[in-house]
């Protein structure tokens, strides 16, 4: 039996990956940019046999049946098809923030999937290998490979749509605070999502778009300059929900309270704290500060009333095995 552990991190998307050229093999229609979130943590151990008759999925200590499963499953028949060995898995899998803060999990849960599984099932694949397989879990798990600042390349092809660092996590000491808004959960999953894009006017315009707000994005982490960080992460998570509302059916994942706190931290920029803010598909606000300035965005976060709590997380590294 071959047992395997590893440690990873969700990350938060500084330029948006919304819709994809192709939805099978999930290749997004623009590249993306974010950085991992040190403090949340996903644990996962994978073993696998020729002798477990089903692949099974405990998480947070509940075992999972239906479509969380079958999401799992299907992953692990990609690892079948690739390694030629007719195992199956068990995956155990916990995270130290709860699911209904509305993080993307899957980007940290498909991330770990990618790098225990594929040792599970005899695979010794290069960091570019790994976040290629993850991307076929999700998305954004491509970029939880990869340690740090981390760019996804859209590419057009399978072996060419990856994430690799573009800087390392201690080059910049950035803070995501989450004001988390609501615990439900929402109500159109990100992959539902990405289906729809195509269906919004504007989302040929984001895409055309985009590698100008990649090169920005990029420009701003390299050079440490946070007001042109701040600028154009907000416009592209404005640009994004933009697509959201205008898709048919219209998305919309903020709430009132999201808006509020959008034009706080916007206000807190012009008159005092260098502050950015945003948004995934859910209501919770992710505030982006300098370490210096995260316990004031955060103790202010909290003092806003209808803010159930805040999370916050430094730069977080790649994917890790655990011996
Ligand atoms: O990886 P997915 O399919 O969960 O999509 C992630 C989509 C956003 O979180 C809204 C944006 C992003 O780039 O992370």
């Amino acid at each position: 039996m071959n047992s395997f552990s590893s440690l990873s991190h969700p990350n938060i998307a500084f330029i948006k990956y919304w819709g994809n050229r192709d939805n099978t093999l999930r290749i997004p229609a623009n590249g993306s940019i974010s950085m991992n979130l040190s403090s949340l943590e996903t644990r996962t151990t994978v073993e696998a046999s020729p002798e477990f008759r089903i692949d099974s999925l405990t998480l947070n200590n509940r075992r999972e049946t239906g479509a969380v499963l079958d999401r799992v499953k299907v992953f692990f028949d990609l690892l079948r098809e690739i390694s030629g060995k007719p195992f199956y898995a068990h995956v155990k899998s916990e995270n130290n923030f709860p699911l209904s803060a509305g993080i993307a999990s899957s980007a940290s849960a498909f991330a770990a999937l990618a790098m225990v599984g594929s040792k599970a099932f005899g695979l010794d694949l290069t960091e570019k290998e790994l976040s290629i397989l993850a991307r076929r879990g999700s998305g954004s798990a491509s970029r939880s490979i990869p340690g740090g600042f981390v760019e996804w390349h859209a590419g057009k092809t399978n072996a060419g749509s990856f994430a690799e660092t573009i800087a390392p996590a201690d080059h910049w000491e950035l803070w995501d605070c989450v004001a988390v808004v609501t615990e439900q959960p929402k109500k159109t999953g990100s992959t539902e999502g990405h289906l729809l894009a195509g269906t919004s006017p504007l989302q040929a315009a984001r895409v055309k778009d985009a590698p100008r707000r990649l090169e920005i994005c990029r420009n701003a982490i390299l050079k440490r300059d946070f007001e042109a960080l701040a600028n154009i992460i907000e416009l592209d998570s404005n640009m994004m929900h933009g697509v959201m509302m205008t898709s048919q059916p219209p998305l919309m994942y903020w709430s009132p309270k999201s808006l509020e706190i959008m034009l706080e931290v916007a206000k807190w920029r012009k008159t005092s704290i260098p502050a950015a803010y945003t948004l995934d598909a859910g209501p919770n606000v992710h505030v982006i500060c300098t370490r210096e300035y995260a316990h004031r965005v955060r103790a202010r976060l909290e003092k806003i009333p209808g803010v159930a709590w805040v999370l916050s997380s430094g730069v977080g590294s790649g994917v890790q095995m655990l011996s």
